[in-house]
C-alpha cells in the first residue's frame, strides 16, 4: 500500500519535468509556434514592445477562430472576429508569460469602435513619464477599411487593463498602419499611412501623448509604404516599411534622418540572404532595441497566414548596423540575443 503515494509522487515529478520541458524556449526560432510559459501558442500580432522597470511588455492583434473573405471585396480582404489586444511579459525575450487582455473587443454594441465586426490593429504602447500613464495607439478600422483611424487607450498599469478613450483622423487625415516612436527627450510620435496608403505622416503627439499637435510632416511621397517601425541609433533616425500589399509579403525598405520631421531618405531592402526579397514571408511591425546592449536590436516582423490568421507566425530577427550605421537584417534559423 505505501508504494501507490511513492509512485503518484513519481509520477507528478515527471510530469512537471515534462511541463518544464514544453516551456523551455532555448533560443528564437523565427517562423516556428513559439508558447508561452503556459505552453499556449503566443496569440499577438502586429505587436510592439514595451520596456518598463526591467521587464519587456509585448502587445499584439489576438487572432483567433475562424478566417474568412469580406463578401464583395475586391481585394484579400481576410479577416477573422477582432478578439481585441493581448499583453505579454518577459525578462529575457524568450519566455514570455501571458498576463492577458489589455484591451478588450466589444461583442454587443456594434457601432462601437472595438466591436468584434471592427479592425483593431498594430497596437504600440509607450509610458508617459509626466503622467505615469500608459498609452496605447492602434489602428482602428471597419471591416472594409474606409474608417481609417487611429485609437488611443490608457492604462495605469502596464499590462492593462486600458481603457478605450476614442479614435481620431490625425489632423483629418487617413490613418492605417502606423507605429509610435518615443524619442530620448520624452516627446513621441505617431507615424501613420495615409492618404489612402500612399504616403507616410509623422505627427509629434501632445505632451500627454493622448492627442496629435499641428506638427505632422508628410514624408515618403506616394512611396506607397505600411508597417512602419522605427529606432534611433547614433543620432539618426530609421524607418522600416513594407510596401503595401495586404497580407502578402514583399520586399522591405527603411529610411533615414537626421531629426524627425525630416528629410528622409529612402533605402533599398536591408534584409540579406534567402527569401530577402520577402522580407523571409513577413511583414515588419516593430525593432526593439535590447536594453544594456549598445548595438543589439531586434526586427519584429509577421509571416501572416492569410486563410488562416490564426496560424499567422512571428519572424524575429537580429538586426546590426554596419560602420557606417547602416542596418543589416540577416536570416536565422535560431538565434540567442547574446
Ligand atoms: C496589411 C497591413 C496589416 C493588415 C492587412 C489587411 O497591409 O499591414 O496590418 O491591415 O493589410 O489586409
Amino acid at each position: 500500500m505505501r508504494t501507490v503515494p511513492v509512485l503518484w509522487m513519481l509520477l507528478l515529478v515527471i510530469a512537471a519535468s515534462m511541463k518544464t520541458y514544453a516551456q523551455a524556449q532555448p533560443s528564437i526560432i523565427p517562423g516556428e509556434i513559439w508558447p508561452d510559459t503556459e505552453g499556449k501558442p503566443i496569440n499577438a500580432h502586429g505587436g510592439g514592445i514595451l520596456y518598463y522597470k526591467d521587464t519587456y511588455y509585448w502587445y499584439g492583434e489576438i487572432k483567433k477562430d475562424s478566417t474568412w473573405r469580406v463578401p464583395g471585396s475586391t481585394w484579400e480582404n481576410y479577416r477573422v472576429n477582432a478578439g481585441g489586444i493581448s499583453c505579454y511579459s518577459s525578462k529575457d525575450l524568450l519566455h514570455w508569460k501571458y498576463e492577458g487582455v489589455a484591451l478588450a473587443s466589444e461583442k454587443t454594441d456594434s457601432t462601437a469602435d472595438l466591436h468584434i465586426s471592427k479592425v483593431i490593429e498594430r497596437p504600440k504602447v509607450i509610458y508617459n513619464r509626466k503622467t505615469g500613464k500608459f498609452v496605447m495607439w492602434m489602428h482602428i478600422d471597419s471591416q472594409d477599411y474606409l474608417y481609417a483611424r487611429s485609437g488611443v487607450a490608457v492604462s495605469d498599469k502596464p499590462e492593462g487593463p486600458f481603457q478605450y478613450m476614442g479614435s481620431v483622423r490625425p489632423n483629418g487625415n487617413m490613418a492605417r498602419d502606423m507605429t509610435i516612436f518615443q524619442d530620448d527627450d520624452g516627446k513621441a510620435y505617431h507615424f501613420y499611412s495615409s492618404e489612402e496608403n500612399q504616403t507616410m505622416h509623422i505627427c509629434e503627439l501632445t505632451a500627454d501623448y493622448l492627442s496629435h499637435t499641428s506638427n505632422d510632416r508628410r514624408i515618403l511621397i506616394q512611396q506607397a509604404r505600411e508597417a512602419p517601425a522605427v529606432v534611433k541609433y547614433n543620432k539618426r533616425f530609421y524607418l522600416f516599411s513594407s510596401g503595401c500589399t495586404g497580407w502578402s509579403p514583399n520586399a522591405a525598405s527603411y529610411a533615414t534622418a537626421d531629426s524627425i520631421m525630416g528629410e528622409w531618405t529612402q533605402h533599398q531592402n536591408p534584409c540579406q540572404g534567402k527569401d530577402a526579397d520577402s522580407t523571409f514571408h513577413a511583414q515588419s511591425t516593430f525593432v526593439l532595441p535590447v536594453q544594456g546592449q549598445q548595438n543589439i536590436f531586434i526586427f519584429m516582423a509577421d509571416r501572416w497566414n492569410k486563410t488562416d490568421l490564426e496560424s499567422s507566425r512571428y519572424v524575429w530577427l537580429p538586426l546590426i548596423f554596419d560602420a557606417e550605421s547602416m542596418p543589416h537584417i540577416l536570416w536565422k534559423d535560431q538565434w540567442t540575443i547574446e
